[in-house]
């Protein structure tokens, strides 16, 4: 309510800031988290929380009236369709040179991501954060994150075996037969939950196109894991609809958090003021970045750093398909959570996730996710004309990862005797340059904060999130961006309460 004050205010209920909740309750802190998506607790009329990959409704899109798919064209026909505006759980945000895919609800990402929990490998480790000890990562921050995500790895026999992976055997035979290490890649869905549903004997999700738009079964979401656990502390209130929109130093201490609670159509119902002693940014690299660039400019932050809103990377994502054979089918079943990946990061520098295309039907197409060692970084700027907080990246950016990407795809199509498909993202175009799913950076770490996220210039202000990560992490980054959150949280309980 308003007038209340808070010891720890958390923006935003990712990765970042569950850890930051969780370890701070543990301490004996009370915590007040607050998103700006919806609860993700209630089903609707059809009985399910989240809706299908496959028939989009409005829970799907976070306010837009039509579909935003990031695959928008099969067989050369657009695919996207209308919706009615709702606060749904994916947001499709525009930038001038990229749409930026993230989560939105309790949970954050985990709600719709792929569950990939990928800990990079060590010898890329100072690449990606130049200033982190790696043996304290590697012997505890990698491990405690991945204990408290859950991660786990397919069942190489049922792997072997299931109807369902077919399509990624069909991507390991074909990276293989080019000589790149396919390797399996871990995950947070439940195993044994996709065995089960492979046997028919519960409720499908991973197997019943379930991804995009959030699973209602076997995904250990952050809501199963961190969130939970620091909901059973006591010590941890969660607002779902609600959006920060300002945070200022208060006169004597602590700081003032402007909130706005919206309702489902977006529109803002009230505005509700807080104090806190300490607000960690959590917002994701998107939303700490817009944040602390409009609050820096606009003179409510204005000792903040020149570091602020620099640094942003996509991580290098770039999507293609391979059409492959009729005698090579990948199957009309695949499971929406992918296991494995083929990896050229040391000599091509480029690492392919095989992604599904769960359409129910036998499409004869090889589906890639490729993260890549783009060089390319952006910077996000307050706009005063407009009054919005702009991203300078350029499509033209993405050549060096297609580049990359080619150094596995363009091999494997010549040892197979196969062609890029051309009508996944348009007609007559073969990749997916257009977004990004793994935004990094913009208030990074040992710049626009000190070495453990402390934001320079204010006491009591933290970023602990994907912002802090300097634009690749080698491989997907929730693993990293929690481990982190873990090796920050611990030092700053340590030293500054
Ligand atoms: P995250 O984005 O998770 O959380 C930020 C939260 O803050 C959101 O819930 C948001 O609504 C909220 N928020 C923002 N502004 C706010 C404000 N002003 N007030 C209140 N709340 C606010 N990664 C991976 O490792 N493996 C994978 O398989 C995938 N797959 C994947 C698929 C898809 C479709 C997407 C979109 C993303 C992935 N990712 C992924 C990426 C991964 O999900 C992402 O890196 C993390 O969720 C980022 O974690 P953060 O804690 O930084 O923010």
């Amino acid at each position: 309510a308003t007038g209340a004050h808070v010891p720890a205010l958390v923006i935003g209920t990712g990765y970042g800031g569950s850890v930051a909740a969780l370890r701070l309750a543990q301490a004996g802190v009370d915590v007040h988290m607050i998103e700006m998506g919806m609860a993700w607790d209630t089903p609707g009329a059809d009985g399910k929380i989240f809706c299908n990959t496959l028939s989009p409704d409005h829970r799907s899109y976070w306010l837009r009236t039509r579909t935003k798919a990031p695959l928008n064209y099969f067989l050369g026909y657009p695919i996207d369709k209308d919706i009615s505006r709702y606060t749904g759980v994916l947001d499709a945000e525009e930038f001038s040179g990229i749409t930026v895919y993230q989560g939105r609800g309790v949970g954050g990402g985990s709600l719709v991501n792929g569950g990939m929990a990928v800990t990079p490998k060590r010898e890329n480790f100072a690449a990606i954060l130049p200033s982190v000890n790696p043996d304290e990562m590697y012997d505890v921050y990698y491990p405690r994150a991945n204990a408290g995500l859950g991660v786990g790895t397919v069942d190489p026999a049922w792997f072997d075996s299931t109807a369902c992976y077919q399509y990624a055997r069909v991507g390991r035979k074909h990276a293989q037969r080019s000589g790149f290490p396919f390797v399996f890649v871990p995950d947070v869905y439940d195993w044994d939950y996709m065995k089960q549903e492979a046997a028919g004997t519960v409720t499908k999700s991973a197997l019943d196109g379930e991804i995009l738009y959030g699973n209602n079964h076997g995904k250990k979401s952050l809501q199963k894991t961190y969130i939970a656990q620091a909901k059973a502390t006591g010590k941890v209130t969660v607002s779902a609809l609600h959006k920060v929109t300002s945070v200022a130093p208060t006169a004597g201490g602590g700081y003032t958090v402007v909130i706005e609670q919206i309702d489902t159509s977006g529109a803002t119902t009230a505005t509700k003021t807080v104090t806190a002693d300490k607000v960690f940014f959590a917002a994701g690299s998107v939303g700490t970045s817009k944040l602390l660039v409009k609050l820096k400019a606009t003179g409510v932050l204005p000792d903040l750093n020149d570091e602020i809103g620099k640094g942003w990377g996509d991580n290098g994502n770039v999507m293609c398909g391979r059409a492959n054979h009729l005698w090579d089918p990948t199957g009309k079943l695949q499971s929406t959570i992918p296991c494995g990946g083929i990896d050229n990061w040391a000599a091509g520098g480029a690492f392919a996730e095989v992604a599904p295309l769960p359409t129910g039907i036998e499409t004869y197409a090889s589906f890639y996710l490729s993260i890549t060692n783009n060089p390319h970084r952006a910077q996000f700027s307050w706009n005063a004309a407009t009054g919005t907080v702009d991203l300078n990246w350029q499509t033209s950016w993405k050549q060096p990862a297609i580049d990359m990407a080619k150094t596995i795809f363009d091999k494997i199509n010549a040892k197979e005797g196969t062609i890029y498909r051309t009508d996944l993202f348009g007609v007559y175009k073969i990749w997916g340059d257009h977004l990004t799913y793994h935004p990094l950076g913009g208030a990074v770490l040992n710049k626009a904060t000190d070495n453990y996220g402390r934001l320079a210039g204010y006491p009591g202000l933290y970023v602990i999130d994907g912002s802090l990560i300097p634009g690749n992490t080698t491989v997907n980054p929730f693993v990293t961006i929690t481990a982190l959150a873990e090796r920050n949280i611990e030092k700053i309980i340590a030293t500054d309460l």
